[in-house]
């Protein structure tokens, strides 16, 4: 099957969200084939979402993303980015279809529980910035 990478985001697993996050994950038959609590650092935040450096959040964002621990997983099941998108749900959790990650657990679209890599390339991309080969199983 295919792969796609996750974080769950440091409002999350400040409000003790990691459990019911990966039990909702697990049971909609992704694979988890890496995982780990870590956090980011200021290099780190500003390389990962490189992409959005001429946003107006920039600064916001990379804040966010360092204050505390994230949790880092690789995750596998067939059509893995696009189903991982659909289960995490809209940017902004206030348009979030109910029952997904983000209507659930996110408190804005600023702090949104949850990261989904939005394309195969970058899953890859993103999985290789966390994890080595051997801590992908
Ligand atoms: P990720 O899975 O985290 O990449 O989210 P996404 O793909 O749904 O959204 P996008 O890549 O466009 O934005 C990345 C992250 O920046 C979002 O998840 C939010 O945490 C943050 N973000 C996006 N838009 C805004 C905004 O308008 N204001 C603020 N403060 N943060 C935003
Ligand atoms: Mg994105």
């Amino acid at each position: 099957g295919n792969r796609t990478f996750t974080m769950l985001k440091p409002d999350a697993v400040e409000k003790g969200h990691i459990g019911a996050i990966l039990q909702q994950i697990t049971s909609s038959g992704f694979r988890i084939v890496a995982l780990k609590l870590t956090q980011m650092t200021e290099d780190d935040a500003k390389t990962f979402y490189e992409i959005h450096k001429e946003r107006p959040f920039y600064g916001e964002l990379v804040e966010y993303m360092t204050r505390g621990p994230i949790v880092a997983a690789v995750l596998e099941k067939e059509n893995a980015v696009e189903d991982f998108r659909s289960l995490i749900g809209a940017t902004n959790p206030e348009d979030a279809a109910e029952g997904t990650i983000r209507k659930k657990f996110a408190a804005s679209i600023s702090e949104n529980a949850i990261h989904g890599s939005d394309s195969d390339e970058n899953a890859e991309i993103e999985a290789a910035f966390h994890f080595s080969g051997r801590e992908q199983f």
